[in-house]
């Protein structure tokens, strides 16, 4: 997730700016940079990597006056991390930021060549400052405003111009706060404001409009209005985690947010669109291979589902551990997709090594661009999900599955723009259910393990579930498909074996049903998530009803990680940095 931030009417904007992305850095980055205004000039810096690197390159610009300016932190969604794609885009004498993605920035960037405009980055970000500067002719509010009217997508945007002192904003989709002090503040978050302003107006979806050094003129569509100001918070950390009590809460709580980030321009109307993949990729395919370790494994799983049934694929997942000791038959009518939260896992990366050994097409899901994974990949499609923080992962899972679902229904051809939609939604987490399950928790903190058990793609959510259960809480879970219970894990049925059973209205629900049942007939301790009730079990939680599955699923993912982390708290145990765990795995 890209990080905003900018000011106006201070003596150094210079120290705002960098300090400000210092702060967003908990939100991911692999390349940054700043625009002034100084004499008359604006003046761009940009640097790859880390801050430091950026930091370093201001300290050697000579500034004279600087009176304003924008700077940005970008985790890459479209283009490669470069220092020409890194923000700020400028035109000839305007500078953009952006977060969110433009989706028709295709169309527009062909209309612009057209007329003679000439590109010089991949990104998105760029068509909004070259359409800003064709529209341009004397009036920078109209040209901002024609320009915001061209606009599809997902965005936060601050743009400076040279011709006036001004930074105008707009607000759709994407984070952004404009906040008051000694000057004018904009950040996509809280932590980088504490300390400069105090007092901030959130701006909502459709808000845009100026600041200057000491007014901002604020619209809602066309209206004009009043900022609303509220008091910042008081704390950074507490600001960085959003009022959270862990990293793996907030990561729970944006995953709704992160998987419109990683549908938006590829579920639309008309079907799944991949800017990154060209259909004759998938030419002489007739086999998949998804190799994976973790939590990416199990979205792995969720992953053969799909093919096999929609887009009729043969697909087999398997641990990348293993898959690179074996002797695997690596057929070239296969595709092999690696899938990755870091993109580093050295298990996921050699097995993808070796599949290029053998001549097969790769394709890797990952969440880092840059990362070595996608660096030896021929193709990847981005994960968008963001830096994740939570050792434990949850919306990079969230997004993997999403991406394999899309994909599935890309290869299948199939449209189900609005399923996938109504899953983003249910994503979204309701309070009161979540505190019912910080009540419920209380009743499955001392037993002799748990199972978790589904059927289907509620299997693989079952092993996701269990894993999340135990890597922060230190219980002892297991994933299991209901049906194979009775072959011999039921002899551990007692009151003191727990069972989270998902139970799905649209596959295999009468056959699940009686799966649990055989359990509450040995008197084991169940929980049960669906949209039907049923009075036999201990515990209950409801989810929406839906006449699709994958729309349970993600529902029911939230439930899973909401118990897990209110159990691990319950434990009081470190929900981020679990013991013996690392994020990322680099070592075999
Ligand atoms: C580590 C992490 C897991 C993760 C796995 C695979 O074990 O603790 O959360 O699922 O690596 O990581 P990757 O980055 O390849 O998805």
């Amino acid at each position: 997730m890209c990080g905003i931030v900018g000011c106006i009417g201070i003596e150094n904007p210079v120290d705002y700016l960098i300090d400000g992305l210092k702060e967003l850095e908990y939100r991911g980055y692999d390349s940054a940079g700043i625009a002034v205004k100084d004499n008359n000039e604006i003046k761009v810096i940009k640097a790859v990597g880390k801050l430091k690197n950026l930091e370093d390159k201001v300290k050697n610009v000579k500034f004279y006056n600087p009176e304003f300016g924008i700077g940005h932190t970008r985790w890459a969604t479209h283009g490669k991390p470069t220092e020409i794609n890194a923000h700020p885009h400028v035109g000839k004498f305007s500078a953009v930021v952006h977060n969110g993605i433009i989706e028709n920035y295709q169309e527009i960037k062909k209309f612009l060549q057209k007329e003679g405009i000439d590109f010089i980055s991949q990104t998105d970000t760029e068509v909004i400052v070259r359409l800003f500067e064709y529209f341009y002719n004397g009036d920078s509010f109209e040209a901002f405003k024609k320009t915001l009217e061209k606009l599809e997508g997902a965005y936060a945007v601050l743009l400076i111009t040279n011709s006036d002192n001004k930074i105008f904003f707009a607000k759709k989709g994407s984070p952004l706060i404009v906040a008051k002090g000694e000057g004018i503040y904009f950040a996509s978050s809280d932590a980088p404001l504490i300390g400069y302003a105090n007092r901030a107006h959130y701006l909502e979806d459709e808000e845009w409009g100026y600041v200057n050094e000491n007014e901002i003129i604020l619209f809602r569509k066309n209206e004009k209005i009043s900022p609303y100001f509220k008091e910042l918070p008081a704390s950074k950390e507490s600001a960085k985690k959003g009022g959270f009590r862990f990293y793996m809460e907030k990561e729970i709580y944006e995953q709704s947010d992160i998987l419109k980030e990683t549908t938006l321009g590829r579920n639309t109307p008309n079907g799944i669109k991949f800017d990154e993949l060209d259909r004759s990729f998938f030419d002489g395919i007739s086999n998949i291979i998804i190799s994976a370790c973790g939590t990416s494994y199990h979205a792995g799983l969720v992953g053969k589902y799909l093919l096999e049934r929609d887009a009729k694929i043969r697909t087999n997942v398997e641990v990348a551990s293993e898959l690179r000791y074996r002797a695997p038959l690596l057929t070239k009518d296969t595709l092999f997709i690696v899938i990755s939260q870091s993109g580093e896992t050295a298990d996921t990366l050699e097995t993808l090594k070796m599949a290029k050994k053998a001549g097969l097409k790769t394709l890797a899901l990952c969440n880092v661009d840059n990362s070595s994974i996608v660096r030896e990949a021929d193709k990847t499609i981005l994960l968008r999900a963001g830096i994740e923080k939570g050792v434990a992962s949850t919306k990079a899972f969230a997004t993997q599955v999403m991406t394999l679902w899309m994909l599935s229904n890309y290869l299948a051809q199939k449209n189900e723009y609005d399923a996938i939609n109504e899953a983003i939604e249910v994503t979204k987490v309701d309070i009161s259910l979540h505190e019912k399950i910080k009540r419920l928790s209380k009743r499955y903190l001392h037993g002799h393990g748990f199972f978790y058990i589904g059927r289907d793609i509620f299997f693989p959510l079952a092993l996701e579930g269990a894993l999340k259960l135990k890597e922060i809480s230190y219980i002892h879970a297991e994933g299991y498909p209901a049906g194979e219970m009775k072959h011999g894990p039921i002899a551990l049925a007692d009151e003191d074996l727990y069972v989270v059973a998902l139970l799905s209205k649209n596959i295999l629900y009468e056959k699940t049903k009686s799966n649990i049942e055989e359990l509450v007939a040995r008197d084991a301790t169940v929980l049960t998530i669906s949209s039907e009730y049923i009075e036999m079990t201990d515990d209950f939680v409801k989810i929406n009803k839906t006449n699709h599955p994958m729309v349970e699923f993600f529902e029911m993912m939230v439930i899973t990680q909401l118990l897990a982390m209110e159990v691990a708290i319950r434990m009081g145990n470190d929900v981020d940095m679990p013991r013996n765990l690392a994020k990322s795995v680099t070592v075999e």
